[in-house]
């Protein structure tokens, strides 16, 4: 369904949904590809976004083991346990979000395990979609041959992703390329689905942002996999290093240099104007030009990367100063997550049947719109944690051992 298609049956505004993963530090390939469109749409319509803890969980045995091993080289670093880290990260990408102007009284800014129903509709989704398409997938067999364990739960990895975009019957999903393949799994999830049991899931629509590749230091795609990234907020000497660690080719310092080719180029064009570039392009062909006002030498990558350095530096200064006051206030955090979930449940639980195209045979001839199938509706009660509640006695044990206390102090 084209994304015009979705607006018009909605007759509202299209709704636009994102997860990212809290899986440690992020860099600038996680910013433009995917952080700075989800800012940027925040005031344009109904936005959702959440942090993946559930499916951080999928890698959480090989970051606890990463940092084993580096503790055990790393003179008076304590490992921390695999909750903690996840706490940590979830902490981590909340704050960076939030200073780098996620808005929250605009967004529905979650954590994704604060709404549990997604593993219910996940299950579901499972039971119509065939092993043969994950065993596909990209995503897992990149993992698989980095040493990730091929757990169940990486391998439906794309199911529980499909759960929470259409969970919310949303329509867009702003991401970076490399998610192209889920996003084409989500629809064929909700048309298997809806072809069992009634069209009740609208296929939402990826977006991709122009600038989704952006290089690492080495030239390949930046991936905290590839180890080639340079951290949003990172700053003085480990930015510098980051940055002086760009790889270039080996051009003699005076001689005409290819900026089209050129990593350090790549990057300084995702912070500059288009008169900018056109002036580093310039200084690129003829290293000779202004010499003057570098004691006569010729304009090397090192000049290169020093314009990226300053640019990056100036970029993101206001939101390192905005991150800092925000980290100070301990409580911060978890205040804005705990307000997120309830308002993105009713939007779910409130308007099960927000799609008017979502219309089955049946219930267009009875002139009214479909309702969720019988084994459905039972998750259209308020949320089934207030079910819980009133019983106290299993209140207790699920209190005791929920996902949620393990991982999060
Ligand atoms: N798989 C996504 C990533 O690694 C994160 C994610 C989980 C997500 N669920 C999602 C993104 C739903 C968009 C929509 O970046």
């Amino acid at each position: 369904m084209s994304t015009t298609v979705v607006r018009e049956c909605l007759g509202d505004q299209p709704r636009i949904l994102s997860g990212v993963q809290p899986s440690g530090k992020l860099h600038l390939g996680n910013y433009f590809g995917a952080i700075k469109q989800h800012i940027e749409r925040q005031d344009a319509a109904e936005c959702f976004y959440f942090i993946a803890d559930y499916h951080a969980v999928t890698s959480l045995k090989e970051a606890e083991e990463r940092e084993l091993a580096i503790a055990a080289k790393t003179k008076g670093m304590v490992p921390r346990p695999a909750r903690q880290i996840l706490a940590d990260n979830v902490r981590d990408v909340a704050l960076d979000y939030l200073a780098l102007g996620l808005d929250p009284s605009k967004v529905s800014f979650f954590r994704q395990s604060d709404v549990p129903e997604v593993c219910e509709l996940t299950w579901f989704f499972s039971t119509v979609f065939g092993m043969a398409h994950l065993e596909r997938a990209h995503s897992y067999k990149d993992k698989v041959a980095r040493g990730i364990a091929a757990s169940v739960g990486l391998f439906a990895y794309p199911v529980l992703m499909a759960a929470d975009i259409l969970i919310y019957r949303s329509h867009l999903v702003p991401v970076g390329k490399d998610q192209e393949q889920h996003l084409e799994m989500t629809r064929d999830i909700a048309g298997a689905f809806n072809h069992a049991y009634g069209e009740i899931f609208p296929l939402p629509d990826a977006v991709y942002n122009e600038a989704a590749v952006v290089p690492g230091t080495d030239g390949q795609k930046m991936s905290k996999s590839y180890g080639n990234t340079i951290e949003i907020f990172a700053e003085g000497k480990a930015l510098q290093k980051a940055v002086m660690g760009v790889v270039t080719d080996s051009t003699p310092v005076d001689a005409p240099k290819n900026p089209d080719t050129c990593n350090a180029f790549a990057l300084y064009r995702l912070f500059a104007t288009a008169s900018e570039q056109a002036e580093l392009a310039d200084m690129y062909k003829n290293p000779m030009k202004d010499a003057d006002g570098r004691s006569g030498r010729p304009f090397g990558y090192g000049d290169a990367k020093a314009m990226l350095l300053a640019k990056i530096d100036a970029y993101f200064a206001a939101a390192r100063e905005r991150r800092k006051k925000l980290a100070r206030d301990p409580g911060y955090v978890e205040e804005v997550l705990s307000a997120g979930p309830p308002k993105s449940r009713c939007s779910w639980f409130d308007r099960p049947s927000a799609c008017r195209r979502g219309r089955c045979e049946a219930c267009k001839a009875a002139k009214r719109l479909c309702e969720p199938p019988h084994f459905l509706s039972h998750l259209n009660r308020p949320f089934a944690g207030a079910d819980i509640s009133r019983r106290p006695e299993i209140a207790a044990i699920w209190r005791a051992d929920s996902f949620r206390r393990r991982f999060r102090s």
